[in-house]
């Protein structure tokens, strides 16, 4: 009986509520994804995403306007080429849709930090995020090279943060070296290290336009019941020159975040993906949960398990939330 005196005692009003609380989400742990398209006057929304758009890049100069406004101090860039090959060509044309939206927002807004994720498979015709051999087998080794290419030339366009998603083996290792080769020294290579087959993606596909042709990406992300193997691809990773990892999806994988977090000593990013998104969204749009609430709970509770940076589609609207506070 005490003791629940004593726990109901801290619980009283909000003012004791606020001193005691552990958890704090701040803006600073926010970034925010984005889609970038060819053409002008674009601003279209995904079906599968209300709320979430792609973007030409005049357009997407607004966002980002609007994201800097809201203090929010990193995006994170997909690019959604018009043009599609099975080797991805468009990833590493340094007039590739991607670049260019580098080079444009970095000469406007040099003040907010730019991620670029690095993979293929938006780029190419069959949707995997490497290169297929003739039996639809996806070769780790030539994908790599192609990686590294992407990669190098969203630097020399302006990127700030490279976030490798492809999952292919050595891939860390490999730009870090190309980095250093062209005295890239100080690009920050957060790497998705522990990305896990999720279902959870399905609402990204349609925003990257990336669903796979055939087959699914079970050959190189990670089977949802593993967790030694995070630790596996997350050292491999920091050894390899990783300066951030991430663990994704981020809700089903909360375990996951907090062992990592608590075993290793860099930063945790936690990337609380698509589906996460459409599902919190379309019960608020029917209104069957209070969207405010459910979305900061969500993000305190991804914060609480251990990351540091939390990418979420919900970003803007957190921030401004948390001004309101
Ligand atoms: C590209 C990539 C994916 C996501 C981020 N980068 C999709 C995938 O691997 O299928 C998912 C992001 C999300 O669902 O919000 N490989």
């Amino acid at each position: 009986m005490e003791l629940a005196i004593r726990h109901r005692r801290l619980r009283k009003d909000e003012n004791i509520r606020r001193m005691v609380r552990e958890t704090y989400v701040n803006v600073n742990n926010l970034m925010f994804p984005l889609f970038v398209l060819e053409g002008k006057g674009i601003k279209k929304e995904v079906v599968s995403m209300p709320g979430v758009y792609q973007y030409s890049l005049d357009m997407l100069y607004y966002e980002i306007e609007k994201t800097i406004k809201l203090k929010i101090p990193a995006v994170l860039l997909f690019g959604v080429p018009q043009q599609k090959d099975e080797f991805g060509t468009q990833a590493y044309n340094p007039e590739g849709v991607i670049q260019r939206a580098l080079r444009g927002i970095k000469n406007r807004f040099p003040e907010i930090l730019l991620a670029a994720d690095v993979c293929l498979c938006g780029y190419t015709s069959h949707g995997h995020c490497g290169i297929a051999d003739e039996h639809g087998k996806i070769e780790n080794d030539s994908s790599v090279k192609l990686l590294v290419d992407s990669a190098l030339s969203y630097v020399q366009a302006g990127a700030d943060i490279i976030a490798p998603s492809d999952m292919m083996d050595g891939r860390i290792g490999e730009i870090r070296k190309a980095l250093e080769k062209n005295r890239y020294h100080d690009t920050v290579i957060m790497s998705y290290s522990a990305k896990y087959a999720s279902a959870f993606y399905g609402p990204f596909r349609d925003a990257a336009c990336s669903a796979p042709a055939f087959g699914d990406r079970k050959t190189y992300q990670m089977d949802c019941s593993n967790i030694k193997e995070a630790f596996r691809e997350v050292r491999n990773d920091i050894e390899e020159g990783a300066d951030i990892i991430m663990v994704k999806p981020a809700l089903p994988y909360l375990d996951v975040v907090h062992a990592v977090s608590d075993f290793f000593d860099v930063p945790v990013a936690a990337y609380s993906v698509s589906g996460e998104y459409s599902m919190l969204k379309s019960a608020a749009l029917n209104g069957w949960i209070n969207e405010k609430a459910a979305v900061l709970e969500t993000i305190t509770s991804i914060k609480r398990a251990g990351a540091n940076i939390i990418i979420t589609y919900y970003a803007q609207q957190i921030a401004q939330w948390l001004k309101e506070i």
